[in-house]
């Protein structure tokens, strides 16, 4: 429940920012000593987590707007951190994938220490089958992404890339990096391709 437990912290902020023309203004010192002050109970492996890296740290500084340099440095600097399975194989199972779409399991405290594999929480963005009828619409939704885009080794690559770590292909973006934060493993990216990318996957359908 780490959003949840972020927004509560911020929100109190809010009441107590500025308000400048149209625009809410937060002190970003006073925002991380929230952060922190709400992740006090977080394990020591989890700390590093609580400090924005130089991605986050660019993307916040000019409000997920970075000039035409700063969006292909980001996003170079981020494609280098793209781990690729051994085989070169990015198409797993479709099945084991919906399962993870399906799952918010992990990186909360209550998930400490873990008991089971995370999950994607790919449904809290995404729609991504015609059968879910409960998902956000922050991302934009996945239905058909496989038969609109056909599964050319490129396209495979392309998605594979964009779960692991999507800030290499669009800089800003506001969807986790799954693989490069170690929230989930290249086998399950893999599942996950298969999700979007197979016929016969309920994505497809
Ligand atoms: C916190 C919200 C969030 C979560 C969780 C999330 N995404 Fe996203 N996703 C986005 C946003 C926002 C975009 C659009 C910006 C971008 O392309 O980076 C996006 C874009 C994408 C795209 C590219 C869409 C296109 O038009 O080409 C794919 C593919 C994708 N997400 C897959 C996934 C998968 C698979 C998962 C689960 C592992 C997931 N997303 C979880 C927010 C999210």
């Amino acid at each position: 429940m780490k959003p949840i437990l972020v927004a509560v912290g911020l929100s109190a902020l809010f009441a107590t920012s500025t308000l400048s023309a149209d625009r809410l203004t937060v002190d970003p010192a006073r925002a991380e000593a929230a952060i922190k002050a709400a992740f006090r109970a977080a394990p020591p492996d989890w700390q590093s987590r609580l400090i924005p890296d130089d991605t986050l740290s660019e993307c916040s500084g000019t409000d997920n707007s970075p000039s035409a340099a700063q969006f292909e440095a980001i996003r170079k600097r981020e494609a280098a951190k793209v781990a690729y399975p051994d085989d070169g194989k990015l198409l797993g199972d479709w099945k084991k994938g919906e399962r993870l779409a399906q799952s918010g399991y992990g990186m909360r405290f209550t998930d400490y220490p873990p008991r089971n594999p995370n999950g994607g929480n790919c449904y809290a963005c995404h729609q991504l089958t015609r059968h879910e009828v409960s998902y956000g619409t922050i991302g934009p939704s996945l239905l058909g992404y496989g038969k609109a885009r056909g599964t050319t080794p490129e396209a495979v690559k392309e998605v594979y890339e964009k779960i692991y770590n999507p800030h290499a292909t669009f800089a800003c973006s506001l969807m986790p990096r799954f693989g490069t934060n170690k929230v989930l493993t290249v086998e399950q990216t893999k599942d996950l391709v298969a999700l979007l990318m197979d016929p016969a996957s309920p994505v497809n359908e």
